[in-house]
């Protein structure tokens, strides 16, 4: 099985959640900004967030770049202010390019506009090395 870990982050709450899945399945995590689909992945952790109530268009940008990449499986992690993960925005676009989404997703609040100043903190950091260790089991 290959896993691989992607992700979009303004402001590097999402990063920090990437890095910890990074570490659990033994590769560094990659900026979608950065970064190109150029295997085939059969468990693609892909994080990002939300920006003005939406996804950001970057990441609309890197599901149409990597078009003909071999994907077997999307497992959602988001962060956001105000509760809202980004399942639904990404399952519609992975979809869209025939992509299987996971029904196991990571969510946590992320700090925004002063609110939740230490989000993500230590324990989000650890429940997300679980959930990832237990994709890898499952997967
Ligand atoms: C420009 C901007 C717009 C945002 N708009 C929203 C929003 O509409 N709804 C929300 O829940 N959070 C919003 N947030 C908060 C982010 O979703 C939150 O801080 C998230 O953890 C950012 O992740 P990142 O650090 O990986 O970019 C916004 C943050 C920024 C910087």
């Amino acid at each position: 099985m290959n896993f691989e870990v992607f992700y979009y982050s303004k402001t590097g709450h999402t990063k920090q959640l990437a890095d910890a899945i990074g570490s659990i399945i033994g590769k560094d995590a990659k900026d979608i900004t950065s970064n190109s689909i150029d295997e085939d992945i059969d468990v693609l952790f892909f994080g990002s967030s939300i920006y003005g109530n939406g996804i950001d268009p970057a990441v609309v940008r890197f599901f149409n770049n990597n078009i003909d990449a071999n994907i077997g499986c999307i497992v959602n992690f988001s962060t956001s202010g105000v509760g809202r993960s980004t399942y639904d925005e990404i399952k519609a676009l992975a979809e869209s390019y025939s992509i299987k989404m996971a029904e196991d997703q990571f969510y946590c609040i992320g700090e925004f506009a002063g609110m939740n100043s230490d989000k993500p903190d230590a324990n989000d950091i650890s429940k997300i090395k679980t959930f990832a260790q237990d994709i890898v089991n499952k997967y």
